[in-house]
C-alpha cells in the first residue's frame, strides 16, 4: 500500500472510529542502521538512515480531558480510553510507548490538559529490528507539539523524549540511534551520529550500481530487551574496571590499542569479549564512514561483514537463521557487505549488493533458507527517507 492509500484508509477509519470532524495526519519513520551497533549507549559513533516505512497517525484534539487510542495494526483496533491524568499508567499493551511519550512530556514541564482522539497505523513488521516502537515514540512527541503548540520542542528533542519514554517507561534501556534516526532523517542520507557529544553529518547514500538490501529473517526479537539491557550493564561493569588505567566515562573514548593494553585487567572473559566489540566496533564505524566519503565501498562492506563476526561471537546478539542469512550473503558474487542490524536476537540483515546481483542474491537465500526454517523471507530495498514530518 503507498502513503496515499494508507492515507485514505487512517482517515476513513478514523471517522468510523470517532466520527466526523477535521483531524490532522502525522508521520514518523522507522531506521535502519548500517554500522555502529551497540555503539550508542556506549558513547560511541552509529550509521543509521531513516526509511520511507514508518508509523502514521491521525489525530483530533477533543474539548473534555478523555484520550483514545486506536491502532489498526491491532486485529480488532479496540479503542483504549484514558484521562490525561491516567494516560500516565502503565497498561502493559502497546499504548504504553505512546503513554510513555505522555509521561516524559510531562515530566518536562510540558502541560497537557485537553484530551485527543489518535489512530495509528505502522508498515514496519512489528519485531524486525527496524524501529516500530521509536517510530511510534518519536509520531507522538510530534503529534503532541502540534496539537498543543509546544514550540519550544525541538526537532531532536522529540528524539529524546521518545528516548526517554522507552528507557524510563517501558524499560528499555536503549541508547539514542533509533529515536535520533526517527525524528532527524533526511532523504537519501545517512546520518553519522556521535553519540557522546550528539555532533551528527548527513552524508548522501547514493550508492552507483549497489543498493541497501534488508532481508527480513522473520524472527521475532523477543528476547531483545533483557539482553539488551544485560549487555548494557556489562559493558557498564567494563568502564568501571579500565577505569583503574583510564579516566573514562564510556568505552567509545578508547582506541582499540588502548583496550588491548588494558585488557588484561578485565578478569570475566565474557565482559571482556562484550568492551572488545563496543570499542572494536566504534573503531570500524569511524572507518567505514571514511571509505565511504572516499568512494571506497568495498572497504565499507568489508567492515560491515566484521561487524557481524563481532556481534555474533563477542557481543552474542546474533541468532543461527541471521548467522545463516549472512553466511550465505557472503558467498554470493555482487555481496559487498552484510551483517545483522539493530538490537538483534532475530530481525533484519543489511546488505550492499551491486544491483546486478540483487536478483541471484534473492533467489538464493530464499530457497535456502525456505528448505532449512520452512519461513519465507521477506526483502525491502531501502530508499532513506525524510524524518519525523506533519503531513
Ligand atoms: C536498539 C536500541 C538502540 C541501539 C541498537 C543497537 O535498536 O534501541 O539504541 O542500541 O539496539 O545498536
Amino acid at each position: 500500500m503507498g502513503e496515499k492509500e494508507i492515507l485514505t484508509m487512517l482517515q476513513d477509519k478514523f471517522k468510523e472510529l470517532y466520527g466526523d470532524g477535521e483531524v490532522s495526519l502525522f508521520f514518523a519513520p522507522g531506521r535502519v542502521n548500517l554500522i555502529g551497533e551497540h555503539t550508542d549507549y556506549n558513547g560511541g559513533h552509529v550509521f543509521p538512515c531513516a526509511l520511507t516505512l514508518g508509523t502514521y497517525a491521525a489525530v483530533r484534539l477533543r474539548g473534555d480531558d478523555t484520550i483514545r487510542m486506536a491502532s489498526l495494526n491491532m486485529d480488532d483496533a479496540a479503542i483504549q480510553t484514558m484521562t490525561v491524568e491516567s494516560a500516565s499508567d502503565k497498561s502493559s499493551t502497546w499504548t504504553d510507548y505512546p503513554r510513555g511519550v505522555l509521561w516524559a512530556m510531562r515530566e518536562k514541564g510540558y502541560a497537557i490538559d485537553k484530551g485527543f482522539d489518535v489512530l495509528y497505523y505502522g508498515n514496519i513488521p512489528a519485531g524486525s529490528g527496524l524501529s516500530s516502537s521509536a517510530s511510534l515514540e518519536v509520531l507522538t512527541a510530534l503529534y503532541i507539539r502540534d496539537l498543543y503548540h509546544f514550540d519550544k520542542v525541538e526537532q531532536i528533542d522529540l528524539a529524546f523524549l521518545g528516548q526517554t519514554a522507552e528507557s524510563d517507561f517501558v524499560g528499555m534501556k536503549c541508547g539514542i540511534m533509533d529515536q535520533f534516526a526517527s525524528a532527524m532523517g533526511k532523504e537519501n542520507a545517512a546520518m553519522f551520529l556521535e553519540t557522546d557529544t550528539m555532533q551528527f553529518d548527513y552524508l548522501p547514500l547514493v550508492l552507483d550500481d549497489a543498493k541497501i538490501v534488508i532481508t527480513n529473517s522473520m524472527v521475532k526479537h523477543e528476547l531483545a530487551s533483557s539482553e539488551y539491557n544485560t549487555r548494557r550493564s556489562e559493558c557498564e561493569k567494563a568502564v568501571s574496571i579500565l577505569n583503574g588505567k583510564y579516566d573514562i566515562k564510556t568505552l567509545g573514548e578508547l582506541t582499540p590499542e588502548q583496550f588491548d593494553e588494558a585488557k588484561t585487567l578485565i578478569s570475566d572473559e565474557t565482559i571482556a569479549k562484550r568492551a572488545k566489540h563496543a570499542v572494536y566496533e566504534n573503531a570500524r564505524t569511524i572507518a567505514a564512514v571514511e571509505a565511504l566519503k572516499a568512494n571506497d565501498i568495498a572497504t565499507f562492506g568489508r567492515l560491515m561483514n566484521e561487524s557481524h563476526v563481532s556481534l555474533r561471537d563477542d557481543y552474542a546478539v546474533s541468532c543461527p537463521e541471521i548467522d545463516d542469512l549472512t553466511a550465505w550473503a557472503w558467498e554470493i558474487d555482487g555481496v559487498i557487505g552484510s551483517r545483522i542490524t539493530g538490537g538483534g536476537f532475530g530481525g533484519c540483515t543489511v546488505s550492499i549488493i551491486k544491483n546486478d546481483a540483487i536478483d541471484a542474491y534473492r533467489d538464493t537465500v530464499k530457497a535456502k533458507y525456505a528448505s532449512k526454517y520452512d519461513t519465507e523471507l521477506e526483502f525491502y530495498v531501502v530508499d532513506p527517507g525524510e524524518g519525523a514530518h506533519k503531513i
